[in-house]
């Protein structure tokens, strides 16, 4: 059987989707990244993809007038690109129902908290005024509604006393590295399945 094609969506530093590459490059996934698209032009994702020779292209949301005109382009690269999982690492557009229908089921996120906790673009900053005792990162199938859908891997990181975002963001970020990879090696192994929109995992041979 061929390696799974995967295209990765970014809007920035791209470290999630960097460590995803390095793993189908060391073969710990059994997957290509058939390509790199960014909403934004400076990326600093896209030289890395560049680097490893990813087809890295640029989308502007800026040049559509809705979110499905937007949608529509993106869908028609990865398509073009042969892409069967979309990832999205750090893609900092809402998608509509419109595009993640279309993928149901082949669109994964990674988000920095243990979801249904702390939705949105400030989790650290809410995890830490909550004062919550631990946090993490969530790797999920995406459904329409922001930051949900059947949960693949969580990993927990401690919050510590005198924790800033900034110092707590880069533990969290350690672990969704770890997390991403480990949750794509098991979608490429076709270990996942979704069942009531819940997430079971077949044993390793
Ligand atoms: C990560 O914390 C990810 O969970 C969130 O956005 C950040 C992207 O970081 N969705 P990077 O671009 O992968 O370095």
């Amino acid at each position: 059987m061929s390696d799974l094609k995967i295209g990765i969506l970014i809007s920035g530093r791209g470290s999630n989707m960097a460590s995803i590459i390095e793993a189908c490059e060391r073969g710990e996934i059994s997957a290509q990244v058939a390509c790199v698209i960014s909403n934004k032009a400076d990326a600093k994702g896209l030289e890395f993809a560049k680097a490893h020779n990813i087809p890295a292209i640029v989308i502007p949301h800026k040049n559509y007038e809705d979110r499905q005109s937007f949608e529509e382009v993106i869908d028609k690269v990865l398509t073009e690109h042969n892409v069967q999982l979309v990832c999205l690492a750090g893609f900092m557009r809402l998608l509509t129902a419109w595009f993640t229908e279309r993928w149901t089921d082949r669109i994964v996120n990674i988000h920095p908290s243990l979801l249904p906790s702390f939705k949105g673009t400030k989790t650290h900053k809410e995890a830490l005024e909550y004062g919550a005792k631990i946090t993490g990162c969530t790797v999920h199938f995406l459904r329409a509604e922001m930051d949900h859908g059947p949960i693949i891997v969580q990993k927990a990181v401690p919050i510590l006393e005198g924790d800033t975002e900034e110092t707590l963001g880069q533990r969290v970020l350690q672990e969704e590295h770890k997390a991403y990879v480990e949750a794509l090696k098991m979608i490429a192994d076709n270990r996942v399945n979704i069942i009531d929109e819940r997430v079971f995992i077949t044993q390793a041979l």
